[in-house]
């Protein structure tokens, strides 16, 4: 059985290149990489990461599975994966997660890893937030969810949007803790 096996959903929020600067890290860790994308994740990728992105992920990944197929193997617990990370997470998605509403594979994952007891983490992206976003986080984060708004670490004093999207990339994949920190760290 591999750990090393982790699954990464792209929902359709702003913020895509998270989704493939986690698929970059992953594959640096030597992780497998089960992956899942929302329709809407299709259509901001074009848009905010250009014609090649999804060919990109593709090259990246070790399954790409549609999101409409309910029946993979990410849909149960018993598929061995370490945990799932949603880089970046709609509100829409965040919602049926926080409420447990397995409505695709996207969603299904994820409700998978909560029960699982496994790591979940949501790169959860909206501005400003309204009491339902906030609620919803507040339900995910209850049921053992990592609520991770992709927020720049300016500490770092990164020098494009690629340092901070690495950055914030890199933070999430560690904190599925399986192997060396990706992220770069404040030396004091
Ligand atoms: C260019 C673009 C940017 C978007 N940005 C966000 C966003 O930052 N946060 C969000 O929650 N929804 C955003 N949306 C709306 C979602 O894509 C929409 O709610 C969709 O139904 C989400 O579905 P999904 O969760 O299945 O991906 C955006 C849509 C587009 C087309």
């Amino acid at each position: 059985m591999s750990t090393l096996r982790v699954v990464l959903g792209i929902s359709g929020a702003s913020g895509a290149a998270l989704g493939l600067w986690v698929a970059r890290h992953l594959r640096v860790l030597g992780a497998e990489i089960d992956l899942v994308t929302s329709a809407a994740a299709e259509r901001t990728l074009a848009t905010e990461c250009g014609p090649e992105a999804q060919e990109e992920l593709r090259s990246l990944v070790d399954r790409h599975h549609p999101i409409a197929d309910i029946g993979a193997s990410i849909a149960s617990g018993s598929a061995p994966v370490a945990g799932m990370i949603v880089a970046p997470c709609s509100m829409r998605s965040l919602a049926a997660i926080a409420q447990g509403l397995d409505d695709n594979l996207l969603t299904r994952a994820a409700s998978v890893q909560l029960k699982e007891r496994r790591r979940l983490v949501l790169l959860a992206r909206e501005a400003p937030l309204t009491l339902a976003h906030l609620r919803n986080m507040t339900s995910a984060t209850e049921m053992g969810a990592v609520v991770m708004p992709p927020v720049p670490a300016w500490y770092l004093m990164p020098e494009s949007v690629d340092d901070i999207s690495r950055q914030i990339a890199a933070r999430a994949v560690d904190l599925l803790g399986l192997g060396a920190p990706r992220a770069s760290a404040w030396t004091g």
